[in-house]
């Protein structure tokens, strides 16, 4: 009979159980020597002790299961790895049990996508990306990427027409890579249609899609075709604010092991605490995510209506061009909110500046509610011309909605908009 404390077991098992119970249960047993913890313990040692050379040098070899430097593999952070496999790839391995899902951690969203862009592309390689992307993931691109002999070329990924055409345009792509929705401009990409254009014309395209707006309790593209997911654990997986952190889930079994090599050669790894923190994190994104959806969709009414707002950015909105798509892969719509203030620049310092309950901060996807300016702060790598072409203008105010209570966000809100 087969041992129901095992770890083939539990993960069958898990992956059959809803998305709250995977986000507490799944991946726990991973890595642990007993179930004497009630919640994975965590590993803060940089090396692991072995019996004797002989069972290092098999570890080693990998002719036995085992850790041997927090490098190279630790059991808080392959439980963390787990429990992404268990959240992301749930659809894709009930549909194909024979996919394997399997996740790399990393000590930054940044890292989790610069390592995973060099497990893919190759000097003389072409990376294609969306036209709106957090900074840093542009800045990487167009002056790490490009001084190794990787070019990159750009697309709004909402107009599919045009990504077939840049497809087409460009034999030597290895990978495109694009959030939805972006950041900060909450533009949303049809992920299926997308996948299926670009599988069409060059089926050995990786279509990776950084999910850290939606995490995986809104949207899952590795069901609807993609091949990649990335997420800053920064943001709402961790969702206290307590670490930088970042974790790539992948079907590629050719991307996981460069990746990991990369890992292994570069570093890049997170640390066992930080793990954890995220591991701790990850148990209530699902309560979290409905509040910061509820939360966020009130306040992007409210603004909707208020005559100091010119425009408000929020995919729930049914005004808002993503709002069918949105619906339909996402479900709920996030906890972002973006506005043009009337006013410009001076309107939007001024209402930062005077705003009670929300910190003036970067980052986004915290229990306590963010504001900040994206052309000053987030995107002020990227040159201004391209920031307007994309919306970022000098106006634009961007929101983390918080799980605050509703009616004090909208009282601060109300309040700093009359001082502009
Ligand atoms: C969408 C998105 N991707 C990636 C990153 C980078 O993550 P990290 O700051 O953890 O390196 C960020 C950071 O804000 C982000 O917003």
């Amino acid at each position: 009979m087969e041992d129901s404390k095992s770890a083939d077991f539990l993960e069958r098992f898990f992956l059959n159980c809803g998305f709250g119970t995977r986000a507490i249960h799944a991946g726990e047993h991973v890595g642990q020597p007993q179930h004497t913890t009630h919640t994975g313990a965590i590993y803060q040692s940089s090396t692991f002790v072995f019996q004797n050379v002989a069972e290092g040098a098999a570890v080693f070899s990998g002719e036995r299961p085992g850790y041997a430097y927090t490098r190279l593999g630790n059991p808080t952070v392959m439980l963390l790895e787990a429990k992404m496999n268990a959240l992301e790839g749930k659809e894709v391995k009930l549909r194909d049990p024979e996919v394997r899902v399997s996740s790399l951690a990393f000590s930054s969203g940044m890292a989790a996508i610069s390592s995973t862009l060099m497990a893919i592309c190759s000097q003389g390689d072409t990376l294609i990306l969306g036209d709106v992307l957090y900074g840093a993931t542009q800045h990487l691109a167009e002056n790490v990427l490009a001084r190794f002999g990787v070019r990159s070329v750009e697309v709004a990924t909402q107009d599919l027409d045009a990504v077939e055409r840049v497809v087409k345009a460009n034999p030597r792509a290895r990978a495109i890579l694009f959030e939805t929705p972006t950041n900060p401009t909450l533009a949303v990409t049809d992920i299926a249609a997308l996948a299926k254009i670009v599988k069409g014309v060059n089926p050995d395209m990786k279509v990776v899609v950084d999910n850290t707006f939606a995490t995986p309790y809104l949207q899952r593209p590795l069901s609807l075709g993609a091949d990649v997911v990335i997420h800053s654990t920064t943001k709402y997986l961790c969702g206290h604010g307590t670490v930088v952190g970042g974790v790539m889930t992948t079907i590629r079994d050719e991307v996981k092991d460069k990746a990991y090599s990369i890992v292994k050669d570069v570093g890049g790894n997170p640390s066992p605490f930080d793990a954890w923190l995220v591991n701790l994190g990850i148990k209530t994104l699902p309560l979290r995510m409905d509040r910061h959806c509820e939360n966020a969709l009130a306040i992007a009414r409210y603004l909707e209506g208020h005559p100091k707002v010119e425009r408000v950015y929020y995919p729930g909105l049914e005004s808002s061009p993503g709002h069918a798509i949105a619906r339909q892969q996402m479900g709920k719509f996030g906890g972002m909110v973006c506005f043009d203030i009337r006013g410009g620049l001076e309107a939007g310092r001024k209402l930062m500046d005077t705003i009670k309950v929300f910190s003036l901060a970067v980052s986004l996807g915290c229990v306590d509610s963010l504001i900040q300016h994206p052309a000053s702060m987030t995107h002020a790598c990227v040159p201004r011309p391209k920031r307007e072409k994309v919306g970022i203008t000098d106006g634009l105010v961007r929101v983390s909605v918080g799980v605050e209570d509703v009616d004090d966000l909208i009282q601060a809100l109300d309040d700093a908009l009359k001082a502009v």
